[in-house]
């Protein structure tokens, strides 16, 4: 039976994954680096540094700059990131997440975060959120980002629950692997071929209700 719900935050509870987009696209252009569809795909869900390396791979520049250039890149992608998103508030969560979260605490279920942001804490305030998730999974605390399964393994413990009790939700492939990795059932909110490796996939956010998870999960079966 499922008891618990794992939460992604940027690109399933708010569209922070276009400001983090945004930002990686800027800094993409100042190295040099051609920014396509395919490299923002692949960026989401992936952690800062991951990320950057994923740039620097993607422009045959991993091996130009030192380990303090990379920090500085790092750095300046978040001061852009955190301009974008300040003037974010309560409105910019998705439609549905709320009558969603509300439905989720009703009947009891346990939710956390597990979101590769460190900037998530800051995210769920502006949000209005916190009340609903004052169990975040600490991204600085694990070996390894997304597409690993750790953050959905890490997830699961402190709900104390077993990975097959919890549904993980995500907006990105990398997500959707961690998630399957750690052996519970994923949830793909958004494309159906970026998301091809879903249990579950809805197409937005308004779509995603208990009654439908339900439905889908007998269909499954
Ligand atoms: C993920 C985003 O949630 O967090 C990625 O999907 C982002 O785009 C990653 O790179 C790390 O975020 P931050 O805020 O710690 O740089
Ligand atoms: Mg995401």
């Amino acid at each position: 039976d499922i008891k618990g719900f794992i939460f992604d935050l940027d690109g399933v509870i708010t569209l922070t994954s276009k400001y983090h987009g945004q930002a990686w696209h800027q800094l993409a252009d100042e190295l040099g680096v051609t920014w396509t569809k395919a490299l923002a795909d692949g960026l989401k869900g992936i952690s800062r540094m991951d990320s950057l390396e994923m740039i620097l791979k993607a422009g045959n520049k991993e091996n130009d700059y030192t380990e303090e250039e990379k920090i500085r890149f790092a750095a300046k992608k978040n001061d852009n990131y955190l301009t974008l998103i300040g003037k974010m508030t309560d409105e910019d969560i998705l439609p549905g997440i709320p009558a969603f979260l509300k439905d989720l605490a009703a009947h009891n279920y346990k939710i956390c975060l597990a979101s590769a942001s460190k900037n998530s804490p800051i995210i769920l305030e502006k949000l209005d959120l916190v009340k609903y998730f004052p169990i975040v999974v600490d991204p600085s605390k694990l070996k390894k980002g997304k597409p690993d399964p750790e953050i959905y393994v890490r997830g699961a413990e402190l709900l104390h629950l077993k990975p097959e009790e919890c549904i993980g939700i995500e907006d990105a492939a990398a997500g959707i692997q961690a998630i399957n990795g750690a052996g519970e059932t994923s949830i793909g909110i958004g494309d159906a071929t970026e998301l091809s490796a879903a249990d579950i996939r809805f197409a937005r956010t308004t779509d995603m209700t208990l009654v439908n998870i339900e439905a889908a999960m007998k269909i499954n079966a």
